[in-house]
């Protein structure tokens, strides 16, 4: 069964754009990236789209779908009456290269400004054995398929491109955090996270959870814990005595 739908797809660059009306076939069990490449192909040769899988894995088809941060390639048409139109816009947060497309950057340099991995020098290959726990816990952080909705989504930067220098993002805290919760790691992550990382701007609306892909408890997991370590470090009072010491 196909229907005909009315979509409004966002059209420009960097300097100005805006919404496009299309009428466009839809099939039964299309998703918004069928439609977005049946306009290609019949109305909009020169739409520009990022995807890659068309599987929800690959994170490049992040768009907004009638306002709300989605993967193009998982978003059912079905989820939208035939009456409905569907408007497709380009991620808020992000500068616009073109149409669809935006320059994600930031979050590639975020993620250099995370120190890697440090597990203590001395030890060997072999030497430790990881408890189970342990890896489960990473386990749900690694699930990222970082389509950067989470990024595109917290009011911190979406709002407030001042922001940006100092805060992170919810992706990288979690990676702080992951490594903050690896038995091996040696890093001082509590403190990267506060004070290079901008834990500090979260003020857990939770926002990022909700539009994750992946289902990963982002604030829960790994927000959350990681304010409560900032916490216990600055409240604590021996561990205040030993930072004024060390300190000197
Ligand atoms: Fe995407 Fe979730 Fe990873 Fe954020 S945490 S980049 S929303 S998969
Ligand atoms: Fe932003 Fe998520 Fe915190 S949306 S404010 S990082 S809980
Ligand atoms: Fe890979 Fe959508 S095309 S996640």
């Amino acid at each position: 069964m196909s229907y005909k739908a009315n979509f409004k797809i966002w059209r420009g660059d960097d300097t100005s754009g805006e919404l496009h009306d299309f009428i466009v076939e839809v099939n039964e069990g299309e998703v918004v990236l069928d439609i977005i490449h049946r306009l290609q192909a019949t109305q909009a040769p020169d739409l520009a789209v990022r995807w890659n899988c068309k599987a929800g894995k690959c994170g490049s088809c992040s768009a907004e779908i009638n306002g709300k941060p989605r993967l193009l390639c998982m978003t059912r048409m079905s989820v939208f009456t035939e009456e409905e139109t569907v408007t497709v816009t380009p991620l808020r947060t992000f500068p616009v290269v073109r149409d669809l497309v935006t320059d994600v950057s930031y979050n590639y340099q975020k993620a250099r400004e995370v120190p890697s991995f440090a597990p203590p020098k001395e030890l060997g290959l072999g030497e430790y054995r990881m408890k189970q726990q342990d890896v489960e816990r990473s386990q749900e952080f690694r699930k990222c398929i970082e389509c950067f909705l989470c990024q595109n989504t917290c009011h911190v930067i979406r709002d407030h491109e001042e922001n940006k220098e100092n805060f992170s993002g919810p992706r990288f805290l979690m990676r702080v955090a992951e490594l903050e919760m690896h038995p091996l790691d040696t890093e001082d992550r509590v403190r990267e996270a506060q004070d290079e990382h901008g834990l500090g701007y979260c003020n857990i609306t939770k926002c990022c959870t909700e539009v994750c892909p992946e289902h990963i408890k982002i604030t829960d997991n790994a927000l959350i814990p990681m304010k409560e370590r900032v916490a216990d470090r600055k409240y604590d009072p021996i561990v205040w005595l030993g930072n004024q010491l060390f300190r000197r």
